[in-house]
Formats: C-alpha cells, sequence, structure tokens
C-alpha cells in the first residue's frame, strides 16, 4: 500500500488496485505539487468541509465519477453542487468503498465551506476515518484537537496515523506526541504544517521527539512524495 503526500492535509492511497484521495486541495494549496486533472480515484474521503479539505473534490467527482464519502450534511451540500456519488454517513458507521472500508471517527473541530460570495454553506460536523485498505489500518484524523477519545482509536492495531501537527487550527506538535502515546501506531507521517505561515513547524524535530519517547516511527514526506509500507 502507496501512501502520496499530496501536501497539507490531502493524501493519495494506493493498492496497486484502487485509488482513494483523502482531503484533495490542491488548487490554491501553496505546497501542491500535484495538477489535480492527473489524479484518478474511485473514491474520495472528506473530513469536513473546509474549504482547505473539500479543495478540488468537487471538479474531480464530477471528471472521473469518484464515490465521495463525507459525513451527511456535507455529502449532501455536494450532492447539491452537482456530485452524483456522494455517500453521507456519520461518526462510528463504516462505508465500503472499492478495495477497503472507512470508518467515521469523532474530531474536534468546526466544519463549514466558504463561498466564492463569501457566505457560509456546507452544514455538519467533522470527522477522521479509520481505513482499512492494502491490508493496512490508517487512521487518518483529519484536523482536530487532542481527545482521549483516541485510546479507542488506538485499540485498532493501527498501521499508519495520518496526524495533523501544525497548532494553530488544529492540534500542535506536543499534543500530537500525546496523541500518539495513545494511537500507537506504526508509523506517522506528520501533515497539516507549514502550507501557511499560522502552522509554521519543524517535522524533524518532531520525529526526533517522537521516535526517542515512543515506538512509533515518524515518516516525513515532502509534497508529491510516497511511501510504500509493505
Ligand atoms: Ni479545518
Ligand atoms: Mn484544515
Amino acid at each position: 500500500m502507496k501512501v502520496t503526500w499530496l501536501g497539507h492535509s490531502a493524501f493519495q492511497l494506493d493498492d496497486g488496485e484502487h485509488t482513494v484521495l483523502l482531503d484533495p486541495f490542491l488548487t490554491g494549496n501553496p505546497v501542491a505539487t500535484t495538477d489535480p486533472a492527473t489524479l484518478n480515484p474511485q473514491t474520495i474521503l472528506l473530513t469536513h468541509a473546509h474549504n482547505d479539505h473539500v479543495g478540488d473534490t468537487i471538479a474531480i467527482a464530477k471528471r472521473t465519477g469518484a464515490t465521495v464519502i463525507a459525513t451527511h450534511e456535507l455529502a449532501n451540500w455536494l450532492g447539491d453542487q452537482g456530485v452524483t456519488n456522494a455517500v453521507g454517513a456519520n461518526h462510528g458507521g463504516t462505508v465500503a468503498f472499492p478495495g477497503g472500508t472507512a470508518k467515521f471517527t469523532i474530531a474536534w473541530h468546526t466544519s463549514s465551506y466558504r463561498l466564492n460570495d463569501g457566505s457560509l454553506a456546507a452544514p455538519g460536523v467533522p470527522a477522521g476515518f479509520v481505513i482499512r485498505f492494502g491490508g493496512k489500518a490508517v487512521y487518518a484524523a483529519g484536523d482536530t484537537a487532542l481527545f482521549l477519545d483516541m485510546q479507542l482509536i488506538g485499540e485498532e492495531q493501527l498501521d499508519v496515523a495520518l496526524l495533523p501537527i501544525g497548532d494553530h487550527y488544529t492540534m500542535g506538535p506536543n499534543d500530537a506526541l500525546r496523541a500518539i502515546t495513545m494511537l500507537r501506531p506504526g508509523t506517522v507521517i506528520p501533515c497539516h504544517f507549514n502550507t501557511f505561515p499560522p502552522i509554521q513547524q519543524d517535522p524533524e524535530q518532531f520525529q526526533a521527539r517522537v521516535e526517542s519517547e515512543t515506538a512509533t516511527r515518524v515518516v516525513v514526506l515532502e509534497p508529491g512524495d510516497s511511501h510504500e509500507f509493505s
């Protein structure tokens, strides 16, 4: 199973047969190196409605026919925008997609989408996912603060956790380290940092702390880079 970081919270998961996109914010993403027109997922997972997560979802879904999996209200809103295959579910529920499943977890954050006229749309609440795909269990935290129920998610035998470390809008490096002590994943890939000025962080410093204080390995990627989990 190959994980590609597309920058910010955008990831691609690939099992050699199926492709899953997570929060594909590429157009307008100052660190992204990937042209969204080159992506051909069967499935798009959306954690919440903020523009830096919905990103290119609508255009990619319309072009490819990909199924978009999101919380109920966000999926309905995407349907209103012309996305024909939006599947709404909710926290605790598991949705199957080609090659795997995604279980919705809670996330402590907010959720709204700013339209071009400045108004806010897309009701609903944020989520994370425990994704089972390519023989691996991947926790995509989405945007969240630290929360104690990560202990429950840690019982899922996680191979990989995709964790925000940027601070300001999400947990920062200190709380991400505390999250790792509850999640106990084999590997963490940090995200949601160094995209915008308020979320500047040093991922190598984070890596050194995590690897000295926990049994988890940290893989620091550059936008566009991949890591293969065998
Ligand atoms: Ni957000
Ligand atoms: Mn965000």
